[in-house]
């Protein structure tokens, strides 16, 4: 069984906060066996942190569905690749809601990102709106067969379900609930693309108790964390609860 523990560091820290972040975790993230610590970072930071540290992977939040040219502001996966990061964060909601990413851009990120042997944790999730009309299901299907369209590198996929109506707002899902969407899902890839391995992680609020609810409840690989990854000392405990 393959574990990942993400921290999504969102549009937060200045490099000198990163680099006291990676001092602490880095350090506590040799001998963890099969469990990948990764730290999703803003751009300016990919090559500093990866010439000074070697435990915690890093990779962007982003990145753009153009491959080069003409388009100001854009960061490329050559320009990733050429400093050396491992993989990408696509899909995130506020991706999709804030910058008005539909699956697909999503689905373009993702196929560049196959091309380049490049990990891609692949975030889908339902909003409160679609959770309330009874469309969970529908939506997670759609993101999932829209988003994958062409896609066939299993081995570099980590699914992150992240229900929107619980991100960044300290309420997790309920476990029982979790547990029946990790079920739906993994079914999804067990018929439609016979993956019977998937690496699927939960985000949306996880903090150092819940995380210690996904491990006894549930059988799924891992988390993505946001705020509560942001602070060294705190990341560090739900990585600790998480092993123990
Ligand atoms: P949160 O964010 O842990 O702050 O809810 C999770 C995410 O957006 O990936």
């Amino acid at each position: 069984m393959k574990y990942v523990l993400a921290s999504n560091w969102k549009a937060n820290f200045t490099l000198q906060e990163a680099i006291e972040w990676f001092d602490k975790v880095d350090s506590f993230s040799s001998n963890l066996g099969n469990i990948r610590i990764v730290a999703a970072v803003p751009y300016p930071y990919i090559y500093i942190l990866l010439q000074r540290y070697n435990k915690v992977e890093v990779f962007s939040q982003n990145l753009s569905h153009v491959i080069k040219g003409a388009y100001t502001g854009e960061v490329t996966i050559s320009m990733l690749k050429s400093v050396g990061f491992r993989g990408s964060i696509v899909g995130h909601s506020e991706r999709r809601h804030i910058f008005k990413e539909d699956d697909e851009i999503i689905n373009k990120k993702i196929l560049i990102l196959q091309e380049n042997q490049a990990d891609i944790i692949f975030c889908i999730g339902e909003t409160l709106e679609q959770r309330e009309s009874g469309k969970t299901e529908e939506t997670l299907y759609f993101q999932i067969k829209k988003g994958l369209e062409g896609f066939n590198s299993f081995n570099n996929l980590i699914v992150a379900y992240e229900p929107v109506w619980a991100i960044g707002t300290g309420v997790p899902i309920k476990i029982e609930d979790l547990l029946k969407i990790e079920n739906f899902i993994r079914n999804i890839f067990l018929r439609e693309y016979k993956v019977n391995d998937l690496v699927l992680l939960y985000g949306g609020s996880v903090d150092k108790d819940f995380i210690k609810l996904i491990k006894k409840e549930t059988t799924l690989n891992g988390a993505l964390v946001g705020s509560a990854s942001w602070n060294a000392h705190n990341f560090i405990q739900i990585i600790g609860n998480f092993i123990s």
